[in-house]
């Protein structure tokens, strides 16, 4: 019995400490990506040649030894079992942290004060998840799917920009209007609170707090990381809207 009892904690723990890997690894693959795209993004600023050339140059990256686009068909699996992976393990976290919860605590972290540090990261990590994964649909369709699907005027209404044929054009034309940079800030604003929690989690996970890291520069440094990559990725849409980069 005690046996029994000892080997079903065993596995809880390890099924709990495998499921932080796979979110911390999972979630610095797309943070790789993520650090890459907004650097990549900067290069509007450079007028349309240079941005078109930018992402020409994805495309052509590796020829002839990968097919034109490979490096973008590389990376597109990858990004997807990195996402599938990352929400699985957000799934069984959350399910044994609900499982734990009888005494009235979520998280098992030395992180809190008073324990309302917990809620709110619970709460921004989930319903900041799901902003984001939302925006990565209503993204995707503006500047990558409906481009190359349909080319049609009559998804510009939702999706401005998307009938441009020009990648350049294609972004301005987006962030020339008020309402989509509203979404884009809002959802930028998610992963921003997303990766501060999440940098510091996975930091947490790889053991790195104490030694080399202390818990004070993880926080911090998350912090700084998060709000240095929603700065690259907001400066754009709003050079846009205040005219400082047009067609
Ligand atoms: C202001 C911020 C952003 C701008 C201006 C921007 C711009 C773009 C553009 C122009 C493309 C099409 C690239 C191409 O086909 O050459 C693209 C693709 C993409 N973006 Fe963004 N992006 C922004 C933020 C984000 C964020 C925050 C995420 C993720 C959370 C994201 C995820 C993606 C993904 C997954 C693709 C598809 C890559 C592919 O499979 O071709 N982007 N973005």
């Amino acid at each position: 019995m005690a046996t029994s009892s000892l080997t079903v904690h065993q596995r809880a723990a390890r099924s709990l400490v495998v499921s932080k890997y796979v979110m911390a690894i999972s979630g610095i693959l797309m943070i790789g990506f993520l650090i890459a795209h907004m650097l990549g993004n900067l290069h509007i600023f450079g007028g349309r040649e240079e941005f078109n050339h930018y992402a020409e140059g994805l495309r052509e990256f590796g020829m002839p030894i990968l097919p034109y686009g490979g490096l973008l068909w590389i990376m597109r699996p990858v990004l997807v079992i990195a996402v599938v992976a990352h929400i699985w393990s957000a799934v069984r976290l959350t399910r044994r942290d609900r499982a734990a919860r009888g005494s009235g605590k979520r998280y098992q972290s030395t992180q809190h004060r008073r324990g309302v540090q917990r809620t709110y990261a619970s709460f921004t990590m989930r319903w900041g998840g799901v902003t984001i994964a939302l925006f990565v649909i209503y993204h995707l369709l503006q500047f990558t799917l409906l481009p190359k699907l349909a080319l049609n005027p009559a998804t510009d209404g939702v999706f401005p920009g998307s009938s441009n044929p020009d990648p350049y054009e294609r972004t301005v034309t987006g962030f020339m209007v008020w309402w989509v940079v509203l979404i884009y800030t809002v959802a930028i604003l998610a992963l921003g609170m997303h990766l501060r929690h999440g940098v510091y989690s996975a930091i947490a996970t790889l053991g790195l707090i104490k030694r080399p890291i202390g818990r004070t520069r993880a926080l911090a440094g998350a912090a700084a990381f998060a709000l240095l990559l929603c700065l690259g990725f907001l400066i754009p849409p709003f050079a846009v809207l205040f005219g400082v980069v047009s067609l």
